[in-house]
Parts: C-alpha cells; structure tokens; sequence
C-alpha cells in the first residue's frame, strides 16, 4: 500500500471536487466529506465534466467513481486515510474546529495538507496539538489541471511527510514549490495580486479598456510566461549577456515604471467598474464560451508540455 492509495478529501467546492477528480483519475480510493446536501449528485456531475480533460491529459481513470465513496463525518472519514487534502471554507476557526475533531482519528504517517490560499501555517497549526502532518499544499483553481501546488513546511511540521507529500504531487503531474517562509498570499497569489492591481489601475485612469489590458496580457507576455517565468524570460532577453545586458539597456527605465505604478483600493466604487467593463465583454462572449476556451487551451498547452518533457 503506497502512503497516498487512500486519500479523504474535506470539502468538496470548487477546489476539493477538483482535487477529487483528479486523484480518483489517477486510481486512488478517495473519501468525499463535505456537509452540503447535495455533495453527491454535485461530485459526479463534477467528475464527469473533467473526464474529458483528465482523458486528453493521460489519466487512466478519467471519469470512474468506482473508487470514490462519501462520508460526511469528518472522524470516520479520516480513520483510513492515508493522504488527506483539506479544502473547507477559508475561516481559522473553521479549519482549527475541524482539526481538532479528526486530530484523536489520524493514522500514524497520515499528511493532512491544507489548499488554503491565504491563511498561515503557524496560524492553522494552532488547531492541533500535534501539528506535525499539517503541511500547506496550495493548489491554483482548477487544481485537476493547473500543475503548480505551492508546498510549506516549518520547525513542527514532520519533513518526512512534507518529501512524501512533494513526491506524491509530483508523481500526479504537480510541479512543486517550496516557500522557504510564510507570508500572507504565498507567492503566485501574490504575483497575480501584482498585475492585477496594475490592470486595475490602468481601467480607472481611463488608458485601456479591460478587454485590451487583457488582451495585452493573453497575447503578449501571458503567453511567454507560461513557457517560463518572467526572470527568466528577461535572461534571454537580455541576449548573449543575459540579465545582465538586459539590466544594463532596461534597469532604468523598468525602474521609473515601478516608480509611477498605481496602488488602487478594491473599494465598492471599483469593483463596479470591474463589474460594467466585463459586462461588456461578456455581450460579446459568454461566461460559458469563455471557461470553453480556458480549459480547452489549457489541456492543448498541458499536453505539449507533456510531449516535449517526455521526448
Ligand atoms: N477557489 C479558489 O480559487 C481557490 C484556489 C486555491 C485554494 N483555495 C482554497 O481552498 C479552500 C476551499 O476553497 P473553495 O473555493 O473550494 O471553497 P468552497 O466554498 O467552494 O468549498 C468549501 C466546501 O467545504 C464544505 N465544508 C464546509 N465546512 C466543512 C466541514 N467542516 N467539513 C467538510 N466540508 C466542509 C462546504 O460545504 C463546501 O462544499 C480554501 O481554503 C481556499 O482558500 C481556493
């Protein structure tokens, strides 16, 4: 029995029902545990809409349920599992009652990795008195296809579970990240807060409509970063020099860029500017149509990456 042949998922919402899929896809027994009512009619409907993605990607078990039961109580749940991914509402004191109701019920060498996309760890850690499983395992929505799962541990967490939490991702097509200390946002969301906040602020000085700041980053630079990232990109801009030569011939004017970036507030009076401007888009395009798009280009990239990383 490998450490990860049963896997419990707590909360099954958008990021657990993605996780779900994916680990049923790749053959593990999974345990759904979510109070909703409606959690299994909702699950197998989820599964089903990623078979043909989780097909396109390899995955022998696309769209089986064969291995999936649910349990909506959290202490029997847990009792067999060997890997636990949590994915309940982003409230501390949720996630600590929850801890603390399933601490009594782990097996020895069981990970319960948290997806929390903001909270700390040494936060959640509070919620057990023996927070050596809990490992922060970030994944970025949908989580059954997108690769990155950013990974924490710290002094009390076990580092044997965190090397067999990485190994376990990586052996389901995660490409993993370690953060070496924690700060609110981890690192992509952080990242994503960046440009967002310029993208905002470029709507409300009036210099783009959102669909071109948008299109400004799908077809421009979006596309390159997703081949690699930006630091790197930079490098190879730089030519025979590097990010050397590219520091020498744009260090000063990416300097007086940084300078002049705008610092919006999320306030009630922006998000309705954000809400107008993609009303208009979307007359143009669905919300459907759109996600149709995402996923489709998505699966295609994936599957290129997959070919060329296996040549
Ligand atoms: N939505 C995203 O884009 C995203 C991305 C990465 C990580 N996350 C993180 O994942 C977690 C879940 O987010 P989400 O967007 O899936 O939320 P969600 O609201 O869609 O789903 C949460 C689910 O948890 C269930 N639930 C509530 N209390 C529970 C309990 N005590 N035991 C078991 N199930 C319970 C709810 O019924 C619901 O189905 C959060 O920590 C969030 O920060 C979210």
């Amino acid at each position: 029995m490998m450490i990860n042949d049963r896997i419990t998922i707590l909360g099954a919402g958008t990021i657990g029902m993605s996780w779900a899929a994916l680990f049923l896809a790749s053959g593990r027994q999974v345990t759904v545990c979510d109070p909703a009512a409606d959690i299994e009619s909702k699950m197998l409907s989820f599964i089903d809409s990623a078979k043909a993605s989780l097909t396109a990607l390899g995955w022998e078990h696309a769209g089986s349920s064969a291995r999936l039961k649910f349990d909506c109580n959290p202490e029997s749940a847990v009792r067999d599992a060997l890997f636990i991914q949590e994915s309940i509402p982003e409230r501390l004191e949720l996630k600590h009652q929850l801890y603390q109701a399933i601490e009594p019920h782990l097996t020895e060498g069981t990970v319960v990795a948290t997806s929390t996309s903001g909270l700390q760890l040494s936060q959640l850690q509070l919620g057990f008195n023996n927070p050596t499983p809990l490992i922060l395992a970030h994944p970025f929505n949908p989580p059954h296809l997108i690769p990155l799962v950013e990974l924490m541990g710290n002094a009390n967490t076990s580092q044997t579970l965190l090397k067999s939490a990485e190994l376990f991702y990586q052996s389901i097509g995660k490409q993993t990240i370690r953060l070496q200390r924690e700060i609110p946002g981890h690192i992509a969301n952080r990242l994503q807060a960046a440009l967002w906040r310029e993208s905002i602020h470029l709507l409300k000085e009036g210099v783009a409509s959102l669909e071109d700041i948008d299109k400004a980053v799908a077809y421009g630079p979006g596309l390159r970063w997703a081949t690699l990232g930006p630091n790197t990109l930079f490098h190879l801009g730089g030519g025979e020099a590097g990010i050397a030569g590219f520091c020498q011939h744009l260090a000063a004017p990416f300097q007086s860029w940084m300078d002049d970036l705008g610092a919006p507030n999320l306030d009630s009076e922006t998000i309705q500017l954000l809400i107008q401007s993609m009303a208009k888009i979307n007359q143009k395009t669905s919300s459907d149509e759109m996600r149709q798009r995402r996923d489709q280009l998505l699966v295609e990239f994936l599957q290129s990456v997959q070919a060329l990383e296996t040549q």
